[in-house]
Order: structure tokens, then C-alpha cells, then sequence
């Protein structure tokens, strides 16, 4: 096969040799080498909101614990904020060629076609396998989860993970429940092959899923139950907010101990949890039912709102330039979402992880 200068080489999986197979090494497993994220620069503060919505900015940060968030401009898409977070990823890697992307999202730019390989394109990374994966906001943990299986399998050896939204285009901007609660914005790392329990090594995840409360996050029309709203709010997000609160709660202080049992650690060996951003209080009860003192919970949600599946890469590329996530930490990751979905996962944090926001 002719193959042309500029166009890397596919990844051909490993053959994997008895010696490796019957080897006292760990098993092959996906290790955390970059992080990227990246915010739009336009911040939109309650008090903005408060002007066109019938709510206040006291309401909004004691009932959320938001205080500004980030929108892009109309312009903008979201494969647009995947490109700079995966372009970030990727420096701080150091590495110019990954063997597959992954993008989790609620809010690809269309319908068809997905919107990693138009990502992948633009990022130089032109044939290699690109996918979007779709679990509301536990989507970045998800497609982690696939990435890490990729991996594992000898099927790549490096994949750039990215979460990224554009929250602001699936928002009434006229409901006081969903316009002060969501954001903008994506986050990526760049995952290479590693030996599980290593520094940087995903550990074992904790998943799950519960379709019976599929109504409690969701967009009423524009898919193939209800192809075309008949009303104008059908085209926009609905939350069951109360609902979405006590099991978001309920299956993160589950899902954690799940993951922390998988990875052999007792919850007090917990030196970060790192949480979805959906709202400070769900995130504050959460390690309230965990026994995680608030000092050791992460956050950016003041200042980033809740940006869907980017939250998670988001919040470990701030907490890591901000110097909340140290060598040697044993970290705790959990998600929840529409869905629902849920997953958790653990790492020990390893040294000289370079974070580019
Ligand atoms: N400003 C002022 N008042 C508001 C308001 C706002 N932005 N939003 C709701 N209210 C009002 C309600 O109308 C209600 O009024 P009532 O008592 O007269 O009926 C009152 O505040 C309490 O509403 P409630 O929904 O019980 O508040 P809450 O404490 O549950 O907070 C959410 C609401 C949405 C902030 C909270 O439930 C939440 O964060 N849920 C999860 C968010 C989510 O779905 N995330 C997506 C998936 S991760």
C-alpha cells in the first residue's frame, strides 16, 4: 500500500506474545500523560442573567454555587472548544500523533456526521478512528472507559479523550431552571499505554446506567421519538432538577465506593475526589456521604458552571495548574447524568503530569 509523507502510520496492534501473556507484569493498562482544557472567553455573571430571568445571584450561588460561567459565542461550535482542549492535550503530552479520538458530548455541531473525525481533521490526526461517545455528563468518564478498553485490548496505544460542549446552544435562555446551571467549555488528556496500578494508570471503573429516568434530563424533541417540536421549549433541555438531585447523590456516593473497592483502596486512602461539576451542593453531599473532607474536593464550579461531559477533564486540568492535585495523590474521579448514566474511576496522580489550560 502507497502511503504518502505526511500521513502517519496506523497503529497496528501489538501481537501479543505467550511470554507477555504468562509475564509477572501488571496487565497493559491506560495511562494519563496530558491534560488540555480550554474556556470560552466570554463569562456571563449572574447578575447578567438576573436582568432577562426572574431569579438573583443570591438564589443562583447558595442553591448552585455558581457565580459566572462561560459561553461561546454564537459562532462558535463545539467542535471548535474540542480542537483547543485536544490541541493542549496534546502539547502537554508531547506527542503529535495519537491512534484514535474519542469525543464525549451531548452537543455535537449536527446530528450526522459525528464530530470527532471533523475534530481529528483538524487537528492533523486525518484516518485515525474518531468516534463520539454520548453519556450526558458522565460522557467523559465513559469514553475514557472505551479509550482504556482500546488500550488494554492492543487495539491503540495512544488515544486523546476529549469532552466538550457547547451547553449554551441546548438552553432556553428564558428557563430560570436550566439557564444559570449550564456551561460552555471542553477539556481533554491523551491516554498512552501503561501497566495498571503504575503512577498515571486508570484504575477499574464503576458504571452504570438506569433508563427509566430518561425523561428526567431531557431534549422533548429534534430525535427520531419526535423529530420536529411542536412547541418552542421542546427544543431545549428539561430538567427534573429534584429528581436529578437525590440520584445524582445517591449513585455518586455509590459509584465511588465501587470504583475505590475495584482499585483496593479504602475511602479514607482518598487524598482527591474529583466530582462532576452539576451543582455544590449535590458535589458537597456527595463527599458529605463519603466521609471526603471538603478540602479534598476539587472544585471550579464558581466560575465554570456545570459544562456537561467537558466538567470532569476540565476540573483535573484547573485542580492540577492550580496545584490541587500533587504526585502521588490517590484520586477519585465520579460522574452522573442524563441517562441516567454514572461512572467512577481511580488514579494515582504521577509527577511531571503537564496540565495546559
Ligand atoms: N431562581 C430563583 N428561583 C428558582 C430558580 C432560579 N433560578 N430555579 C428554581 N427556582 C424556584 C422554584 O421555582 C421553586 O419555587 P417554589 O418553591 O415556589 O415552587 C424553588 O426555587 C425551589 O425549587 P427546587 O427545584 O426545589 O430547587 P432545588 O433546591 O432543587 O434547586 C436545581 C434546583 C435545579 C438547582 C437543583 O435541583 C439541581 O441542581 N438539580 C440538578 C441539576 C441537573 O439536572 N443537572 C443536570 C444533570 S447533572
Amino acid at each position: 500500500m502507497r502511503r504518502t509523507r505526511s500521513r502517519p502510520q496506523a497503529y497496528v496492534a501489538p501481537v501479543i506474545s505467550s511470554s507477555d501473556a504468562t509475564s509477572a507484569l501488571p496487565p497493559r493498562a491506560a495511562r494519563l500523560i496530558g491534560l488540555g482544557s480550554w474556556l470560552p472567553p466570554r463569562q456571563v455573571d449572574n447578575a447578567d442573567l438576573a436582568e432577562r430571568l426572574d431569579t438573583s445571584d443570591e438564589w443562583i450561588r447558595t442553591r448552585i454555587g455558581i457565580a459566572s460561567r462561560h459561553i461561546a459565542d454564537p459562532g462558535m461550535a463545539t467542535s471548535d472548544m474540542a480542537v483547543e482542549a485536544g490541541l493542549r492535550a496534546m502539547k502537554a503530552a508531547g506527542v503529535e500523533h495519537v491512534d484514535a479520538v474519542v469525543l464525549a458530548t451531548a452537543t455535537p455541531d449536527h446530528h450526522v456526521p459525528g464530530t470527532a473525525p471533523l475534530v481529528a481533521h483538524r487537528l492533523g490526526l486525518s484516518h485515525v478512528p474518531a468516534f463520539d461517545v454520548g453519556a450526558g455528563c458522565s460522557g467523559f468518564v465513559y469514553a475514557t472507559t472505551v479509550a482504556a478498553g482500546l488500550i488494554h485490548a492492543g487495539t491503540a496505544g495512544t488515544v486523546l479523550v476529549i469532552g466538550a460542549e457547547k451547553m449554551s446552544a441546548i438552553i432556553d435562555p428564558a428557563d430560570r431552571s436550566t439557564a444559570p446551571i449550564f456551561a460552555d467549555g471542553a477539556g481533554a488528556v491523551v491516554l498512552a499505554s501503561g501497566r495498571a496500578g503504575e503512577p498515571g494508570a486508570l484504575g477499574p471503573v464503576a458504571w452504570g446506567s438506569d433508563g427509566e429516568h430518561a425523561d428526567a434530563v431531557q431534549i422533548p424533541s429534534g430525535g427520531s421519538r419526535n423529530p420536529s417540536a411542536s412547541a418552542r421549549e421542546e427544543r431545549y433541555v428539561y430538567i427534573k432538577g429534584n429528581e436529578v438531585f437525590r440520584h445524582a447523590v445517591r449513585r455518586m456516593d455509590q459509584v465511588a465506593r465501587e470504583a475505590a473497592t475495584a482499585a483496593q483502596w479504602s475511602i479514607q486512602d482518598i487524598d482527591r475526589l474529583i466530582v462532576h461539576q452539576a451543582n455544590a451542593r449535590i458535589n458537597a453531599a456527595v463527599a458529605n456521604a463519603l466521609g471526603v473532607p471538603p478540602q479534598h474536593v476539587p472544585s471550579n464550579i464558581a466560575h465554570v458552571g456545570n459544562t456537561s461531559a467537558a466538567s470532569i477533564p476540565l476540573l483535573l486540568s484547573h485542580a492540577a495548574v492550580k496545584g490541587q492535585l500533587a504526585a502521588g495523590h490517590r484520586v477519585l474521579v465520579a460522574s452522573f447524568g442524563a441517562g441516567f448514566t454514572w461512572a467512577a474511576t481511580t488514579l494515582l496522580w504521577p509527577s511531571g503530569l503537564q496540565a495546559i489550560t
